[in-house]
């Protein structure tokens, strides 16, 4: 079983999509994926709205997911951590105890923008047009991952 996490700040907009997207495109007898939050204010809520609507209009369900908190733990149950932006790349390193850890993080748009650093943008303060958007990057990245995952 290889076991992916998706990463944002808040676990409520962008990584609970990245999970439900990458879910959908994996093998789940496989595949486990899984998203966490670095902050801990939305632990046990539900996805945002917004998020709900945007997966919904693509024919996805992510309502049963359940905003928890990134724990030091999930280093060693993970094989691949993708956080969505800089900003959750340096609290999740900051955990990190082993160079083997650290390889495991790496932000998502470098999947489809290579060695850019390029952040998806915190949508919780935006229309639903944020969320589309974020939408839309997720779900490029996310093929280019489940391409690479069958692959190994
Ligand atoms: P997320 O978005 O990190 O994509 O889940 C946010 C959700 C909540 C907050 C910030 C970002 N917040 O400040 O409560």
């Amino acid at each position: 079983m290889t076991r992916i996490l998706m990463v944002c700040l808040g676990n409520i907009c962008r990584s609970p999509l990245a999970e439900g997207i990458l879910k959908s495109k994996l093998d789940h007898a496989k595949f486990l994926v899984d998203s966490a939050g670095t902050a801990s204010h939305h632990v046990g809520s539900s996805p945002d709205h917004r998020s709900v609507e945007i997966a919904k209009r693509n024919g996805l369900d992510i309502t049963y997911q359940s905003g928890r908190v990134f724990v030091k733990e999930d280093f060693k149950t993970f094989d691949y951590i993708f956080v969505m932006d800089t900003s959750n790349y340096e609290d999740v390193l900051n955990l990190a105890e082993t160079q083997k850890h650290r390889d495991k993080v790496s932000l998502i748009l470098n999947k489809i923008f290579p060695d850019e650093d390029m952040s998806v943008p915190d949508p919780y303060h935006n229309s639903i047009d944020g969320f589309k958007q974020v939408y839309e990057m997720l779900e490029e990245s996310c093929s280019v991952i489940a391409k690479e995952l069958e692959k190994s």
